[in-house]
């Protein structure tokens, strides 16, 4: 058990209070003279009906002896300042780490508990374009982390293969479509006839009117168009696959919106049973007035089913099939009023799963001079982007190896620069809140002194490199550390390795994984910091520098696992 849990446990024990509260009520004290964590005592004045000065006093003469790695308690001025005992403490966060293997932060949290992750969910026939980009990043490292803590997880790719769209493209590919084109290259060619459909509908209305002739007949079933439809969406899952490959993501469920649309009576007939469906202008709708929400559209007045009813039939569906304590949606926050409405219907219907639904939001993508939409045709693909930091990458990798004169032969850049590139992109979406926008900027991405995959990437590579030196010089490497690891350096890193697990476990519960990746990389300028004034294995005395370089072990230990966790490699050199 870490030091802080130790306070907690015996404060708990000795005044009969929540764990969880006395961890809320710890500080870290702004000087280190001040103690490692201090607790401030006028907490506990009511409950304990005494003076904080007392209480602290009292405490603190009942701590000593009592809690693990503990060097000093003081009571000052009504707070109880605890010293941790460095060497110890050091010393057990590494041989935590180490003992850890692959599972470091692993936890049995979620046993017997199941998680939907709704994630990624392109649009058929259209780009996968950097907005799906964050919803998969940031979707494949949430599922990452709840799979850690133990929960069942299931993942789910809610597929926009269905809607009014479906009828243009259906036109569009009879007037003008190249079987062979698509074939080639189907979703730059099912773009470019849905853009052209766009264009000519502005002279030719009645295309609108064909089109929406087409959506009518592919809803009845029929089967010319269903076949064409089929075809866009095999091809189009083909083409996302290449991408998700490339990204190490893959799902549980393609069931999308199309899979839906059969169910949407079912929706209707729930809420009519629960006497909430009313008609308003022609169409079906839910008031939420209640909720403070505009109503929710269920039926269209000619009777077409729309996005949220889609939406409905699949919670009652997934709560069907799982049983989810949690059904999370890794949507764009441009859709939050959607989702808000989409959980009060099932509120007002009684359906108990809607408690479980969360919306996870996240922000915008964007490029300084390139904009974003599919219409105009002028949208950047994902695959395209990825492609452009490999190579850019495998530049400057290139460039230093010719520099440092490695034997890196081209394999091997090649594969660290596909490591690296992707890397650097995965923890752009990933290191800030997701709310925050982003700006692209490739001298931020790629910059190896930066807060950036590169840079992180590269500590794990020296650290390595140092590592596989001691082995090459006859230096045995234990994996264990003596409690002689006392620097403030050490200590530094000893904190980060311990805060690690918890790291985890917040980063799931906020569905944030900068948290997790900001500990990783605060780990990494800890590291180095650390080497560039301690030349570990110049270490004369031997137990000292077999601790060093178990402490070494434990950051490569803790780097490869946390980057791992958010989908992203690590290199043995670079
Ligand atoms: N296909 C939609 C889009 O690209 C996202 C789907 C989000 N998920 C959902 N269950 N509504 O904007």
């Amino acid at each position: 058990m870490d030091f802080r849990s130790q306070i907690v446990t015996w404060l708990a024990g000795q005044t009969g209070l929540e764990r969880d509260q006395i961890d809320a009520w710890i500080e870290i004290p702004p000087q280190p003279a001040l103690g490692d964590y201090a607790f401030p005592c006028f907490r506990l004045a009511k409950h304990l009906r005494r003076a904080p000065a007392k209480i602290a006093e009292e405490l603190a003469g009942q701590a000593r002896g009592n809690i693990a790695q503990l060097a000093d308690v003081q009571p000052v001025q009504g707070y109880l300042n605890f010293f941790v005992d460095r060497a110890l403490f050091v010393q057990a966060a590494i041989e935590h780490v180490l003992a850890s293997g692959d599972g470091l932060g692993r936890q049995a949290l979620g046993a017997g508990q199941t998680v939907v992750v709704e994630y990624s969910s392109p649009n058929i026939a259209k780009p996968f374009h950097v907005g799906h980009a964050f919803t998969t990043i940031l979707g494949q490292a949430i599922y990452r982390l709840y799979d850690h803590l133990g929960y069942r997880t299931v993942r789910v790719n809610h597929l926009g293969d269905y809607g009014t769209q479906f009828g243009k493209l259906i036109v569009a590919y009879r007037l003008w479509g190249d079987e062979q084109a698509v074939a080639a290259d189907p979703i730059r060619e099912l773009l470019r006839i849905y853009v052209r459909f766009h264009d000519e509908a502005k002279e030719r209305p009645e295309l609108e009117d064909q089109a929406r002739e087409a959506f009518r007949q592919l809803e009845t079933g029929s089967a010319p168009e269903k076949a064409l439809w089929q075809t866009f969406r095999d091809l189009s899952l083909k083409e996302f696959s290449a991408v998700y490959e490339r990204l190490g993501v893959s799902f549980d469920s393609y069931l999308g919106e199309s899979f839906y649309s059969d169910r949407i009576p079912d929706v209707v007939r729930l809420l009519n049973e629960r006497g909430i469906l009313i008609e308003s202008q022609g169409a079906q709708v839910v008031m939420l007035d209640e909720y403070g929400l505009p109503p929710c559209i269920i039926l269209k007045s000619d009777g077409t089913t729309i996005y949220a009813s889609r939406d409905l039939a699949a919670v009652l569906y997934r709560w069907e099939q799982y049983r989810f304590a949690r059904n999370i949606y890794v949507v764009g926050t441009p859709q939050a009023l959607h989702f808000r409405q989409v959980f009060a219907v099932l509120d007002k219907a009684g359906v108990e799963a809607s408690k479980n639904c969360v919306h996870v939001g996240f922000g915008l993508v964007k490029f300084p001079d390139r904009k974003l939409s599919t219409r105009s045709g002028d949208v950047i693909f994902l695959s395209d982007l990825l492609q452009e930091s490999v190579d850019k990458t495998r530049e400057i990798i290139a460039e230093n190896a010719r520099l440092r004169q490695t034997d890196m032969q081209m394999a091997e850049i090649d594969e660290a620069a596909e490591k690296i590139g992707l890397g650097a992109i995965v923890y752009t979406f990933l290191k800030n809140g997701r709310e925050r926008d982003i700006v692209f900027s490739w001298e931020e991405m790629l910059d190896f002194d930066g807060d950036s995959a590169p840079y992180v990437q590269y500590t794990y590579a020296r650290a390595r490199s140092i590592l596989r030196k001691a082995e090459a010089e006859g230096q045995a490497l234990p994996g264990t550390c003596a409690p002689v690891l006392t620097s403030e350096d050490e200590f530094a890193i000893a904190k980060l390795l311990d805060g690690f697990d918890q790291a985890v476990v917040r980063a799931a519960e906020l569905y944030e994984p900068y948290i997790l990746l900001r500990q990783v990389t605060a780990l990494a300028r800890a590291f180095n910091k650390y080497y560039n004034h301690e030349p570990i294995l110049k270490t004369g005395d031997l137990l000292l520098r077999q601790s060093r370089l178990a402490l070494l072990q434990a950051v490569c230990q803790a780097i490869r696992v946390g980057l791992d966790l958010v989908g992203i490699g690590v290199v043995e050199r670079m």
